[in-house]
């Protein structure tokens, strides 16, 4: 099993990440959001990239079954209904609910990887379960960290490097790794003892910890803390039950809306 790793989105075109298998990371905080809100009973996350789309897209969507969450700069978009901080997604909140989800990098990097024949979601909250799905997939698997601003973010890299030693923690597979995936593993031994400092000493984290999002850091790196597996089921992220596959026809999300500050 091969597995690669993209630092940032803009090191890879979506057309490469077609009918291949891809796990997209946004650890702060894209990625923790999405599991937690379908922890709490969210009905359906639908990742678009630019506020254009979100608009557009919610307004084919009827009734209060929808929702619009997202952020710029990391606070709350305006006319939207979340924000992007997991202590927004409640239960009261998102259960039963469509979740149109447009933030910087975490949903562009979801989009990019629209046409993928597996793509899920994962961060620190589900390492495990996006390690067993590998295994259970057992093929070729591109991580695809979200990064800041189509730049590298440690925070994700780390994340991709704690799956990849988890997975050569299994004796039965034999893996093969780029030199991204290489580097990400010794990134990941270098902050394991400490997630937390790691993340309050990011860029990203020390930017949300200034306005005033420190509490989400802590939720961002409690290692498998919601043990799900969001997965793209045509476009849009929901649990899979057992025996449902991708459906043939998907219908696009226009992304031709000029992408804001990815
Ligand atoms: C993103 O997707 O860019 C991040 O999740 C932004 C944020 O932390 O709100």
């Amino acid at each position: 099993m091969k597995i690669e790793v993209f630092f940032s989105p803009s090191q890879v075109d979506e057309l490469f990440l077609r009918e291949k298998n891809v796990i997209v990371i946004d650890v702060l905080r894209a990625s923790t959001t999405i599991t937690t809100a379908i922890n709490n009973g969210a009905r359906e996350i639908i990742p678009v990239s630019s506020i254009e789309s979100a608009v557009k897209v919610s307004g084919n969507l009827f009734g209060d079954v929808v929702l619009r969450g997202g952020e710029r700069n990391g606070k709350i978009i305006e006319g939207f209904n979340l924000g992007n901080s997991p202590f927004e997604y409640t239960e009261e909140m998102v259960k039963g609910k469509s979740i149109i989800f447009c933030t910087t990098n975490g949903s562009s990097a979801m989009v990019k990887a629209r046409y993928a024949k597996n793509m899920a979601v994962g961060g620190f909250a589900n390492v495990s379960k996006v390690v067993e799905f590998i295994k259970e997939v057992h093929e070729d698997f591109y991580i695809l960290c979200a990064g800041k601003q189509a730049l590298f973010c440690v925070e994700d890299a780390v994340c991709a490097g704690m799956i990849i030693k988890k997975l050569t923690d299994d004796p039965s597979l034999s893996l093969q790794f780029n030199d991204s995936a290489n580097a990400a593993q010794v990134l990941y031994k270098a902050a394991a003892k400490n997630l937390l400092k790691m993340v309050k000493t990011c860029d990203h984290g020390v930017y949300l910890t200034e306005i005033g999002f420190a509490d989400d850091l802590k939720i961002c790196v409690d290692v498998d803390s919601i043990p799900i597996l969001p997965q793209l089921i045509g476009n849009v992220l929901k649990l899979k039950k057992k025996d449902e596959t991708k459906p043939s026809i998907t219908i696009m999300i226009d992304t031709s809306a000029e992408q804001q500050g990815a």
